[in-house]
């Protein structure tokens, strides 16, 4: 008889390269402290979700249904619609690609997943790793972070609606500080100096399935954009450097150049830009969006934790919500 099982995955922020990493340049993420969990129980008969705080009793065609439908892909519209009429349709697919692949029958079970995370710090990535490891558990089944990390990047080809980088699953699996490229592997960055950022929270949607197309396009006509990519992924490589010597002055100089240029993709947003703007003015070294951009968070890196008091109390008089974390805390477990 299976019993309780939990699992909690961390979230992720990234310190450079977004988008940078789409297009096979370097970039660099770490796990943060602010979690999703998955708990499953063991049920006498049927399928109940929690997700989220939205309930729902389910049957097993619900599941065979949800995997056929996104197992063979679909658009970003059509999973709106889709994720409209049920919320749990991703972790019902997941739930079902992972028990086909293992030769597993579904067994009644009440799952429930809760999150802290917000828009822009992995959500998905980390929601699903943490149901993909408890899932393991109730059927005590051995399972690799390699393919917790595979079903967490399947979850977000559906929920990104187009081909993600990878860092996110990779981040909130692996935990640390990464440094990342798709085609050239991943690392992981060992830290000499505990980074003192602060997460300012414009409390608007992250925009990352309309910014991640806009920027493939203007990559596409402009040779000037094209060069300005190239320049965030060396500014990554430089970054990964500063964070092993604990150099905090050069990561702040080089977090704002790379702001410049996202500007230069118009994927900043009149609230970021009031955030970022406060927290250099409470003292930040260094701050820029983080994630996809037209909304989502910011981060800001501090002179030190009192500085980090300053700056969260500014970025909330700037409108948002701030959030002092610890970074490269443990992935998955
Ligand atoms: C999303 O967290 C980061 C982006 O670089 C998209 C991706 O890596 O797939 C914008």
């Amino acid at each position: 008889m299976s019993q309780v099982v939990k699992a909690k995955a961390p979230g992720k922020i990234i310190l450079f390269g977004e988008h940078a990493v789409v297009h096979g340049k370097t970039g660099i993420a770490a796990a943060v402290s602010m979690y999703s969990d998955t708990e499953i129980r063991p049920a006498s008969h049927g399928f109940f979700f929690d997700n989220l705080g939205y309930k729902v009793i389910c049957d097993r065609d619900d599941f065979l249904e949800a995997h056929e439908t996104l197992r063979k892909g679909v658009s970003k519209d059509e999973f709106l619609s889709l994720f409209k009429s049920d919320r749990t349709i991703v972790s019902k697919y997941l739930i079902m690609k992972f028990l086909t692949e293992h030769e597993l029958k579904l067994r009644p079970m009440k799952i429930t997943i809760r999150s802290e995370l917000r828009k822009g710090m992995g959500g998905s990535a980390s929601i699903n790793a943490s149901l993909i490891l408890a899932l393991a558990r109730f059927y005590k089944v051995t399972i690799a972070l390699d393919e917790i990390s595979r079903y967490a990047y399947a979850g977000d080809i559906i929920c990104h609606g187009g081909m993600p980088s990878g860092i996110d699953n990779t981040t909130v699996v692996y935990g640390g500080f990464i440094k990342f490229n798709k085609r050239n592997g991943t690392a992981p960055i060992s830290i000499k100096t505990k980074l003192p950022i602060v997460i300012g929270d414009t409390l608007e949607p992250a925009a990352t399935a309309v910014t991640v197309p806009k920027v493939t396009e203007m990559l596409k006509k402009s040779r000037r954009h094209k060069a300005l990519m190239n320049e965030i992924g060396s500014i990554s490589i430089e970054a990964a450097r500063c964070i092993r010597r604990g150099d905090l002055e050069r990561l702040g100089k080089l977090m704002n150049r790379n702001q410049e240029i996202l500007r230069e993709f118009s994927i900043s947003t009149p609230k970021l830009e009031r955030l970022i703007d406060a927290s250099l003015r409470a003292g930040a070294l260094g701050a820029k969006l983080s994630g996809g951009g037209g909304g989502g968070i910011m981060i800001a890196l501090a002179r030190d934790n009192n500085n980090r008091k300053s700056i969260a109390k500014a970025i909330e008089k700037a409108g948002g919500k701030a959030y002092i974390v610890e970074l490269g805390v443990k992935g998955v477990a």
